[in-house]
């Protein structure tokens, strides 16, 4: 049992929380945890998986339906090779390790981001962990690997251009539904709230058009020290937020 107050507090009867159907993650800060210990970038990025492990536990616990967790961007190809080449296999030793306990917890895999310029034998460990998690019912944790909001969007547009050149999609016919249609989370709901963490107040091309109206709470902690107590503060201070999309009344989530 945990002593820290604020997960004391949570648990105190009449402390209910406010619990977001889509909950997003920028796992960020692995690298400076790192540095601030003396210990290689990559050790971050291997404890960046604990904590990754121990959240999708919590939301579970907590009845989160749907977790998105920004894992790579478009951008991060940006960065030395052997930092990528870590990351990509991190990757695959977290399905080799994790994809049984996924199946055993009922967590539905899916994997968001563009699948060009991966090596095909990681797409196809992508596709056996959809297709083996396919069936489950509890949590859908959405991987955005290889994801930038902005190449969504472009996709998105060309497949529509698409249509409309073949004649099969009027241009005064398009929706926002037609176009949520094409993107990478189609059949999602929006995510209610974004978390990131490292301090950072910035959205680094994650899910922006999905982001419309989720409630952003940035904590300090870097990745890898977010642990229970800094999860339930942030569902404290979510829960505190009023969402009024637009409105004068606050609407739940
Ligand atoms: C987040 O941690 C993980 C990825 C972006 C892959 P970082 O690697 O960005 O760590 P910092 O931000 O440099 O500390
Ligand atoms: C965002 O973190 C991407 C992921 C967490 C995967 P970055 O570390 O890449 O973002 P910037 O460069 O600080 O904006
Ligand atoms: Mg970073």
């Amino acid at each position: 049992m945990s002593m820290d107050p604020a997960v004391t507090a949570a648990n105190a009867p009449g402390a209910a929380l406010r619990i977001p159907v889509h909950l997003g993650v920028i796992m960020d800060g692995n690298g400076r945890w790192a540095k601030a210990r003396g210990k290689l970038r990559t050790e971050g990025h291997i404890e960046g998986v604990k904590a990754l492990r121990n959240v999708v536990e919590l939301c579970i616990n907590y009845g989160i339906a749907n977790l998105t967790v920004f894992s790579f961007s478009s951008e991060n190809w940006t960065r030395p090779k052997d930092e990528i080449a870590f990351i990509f296999n991190l990757l695959r030793r977290f399905v080799a390790s994790d994809l049984q306990r996924l199946i055993r917890n009922n967590v539905k895999v899916r994997i968001i981001g563009s699948r060009t310029g991966l090596e095909a034998s990681l797409i196809r460990l992508i596709d056996d962990v959809e297709a083996k998690t396919a069936a489950n019912t509890g949590l859908t944790l959405i991987v955005a690997f290889n994801y930038g909001a902005k190449a969504e969007i472009t996709d998105a547009t060309r497949q529509i251009a698409r249509a409309v050149a073949a004649g099969t999609l009027s241009p005064d016919d398009i929706t926002e539904a037609t176009i949520e249609r094409e993107l990478y989370t189609a059949g999602l709901p929006d995510p209610d709230l974004i978390i990131r963490t490292s301090g950072e107040q910035r959205i680094s091309n994650f899910l922006l058009w999905q982001a419309a109206y989720a409630e952003f709470v940035f904590v300090d902690e870097n990745w890898p020290d977010f642990d229970e107590a800094s999860f339930v503060r942030v569902l404290q201070t979510y829960t505190r937020r009023d969402r009024r999309f637009g409105g004068v009344e606050a609407r739940k989530p």
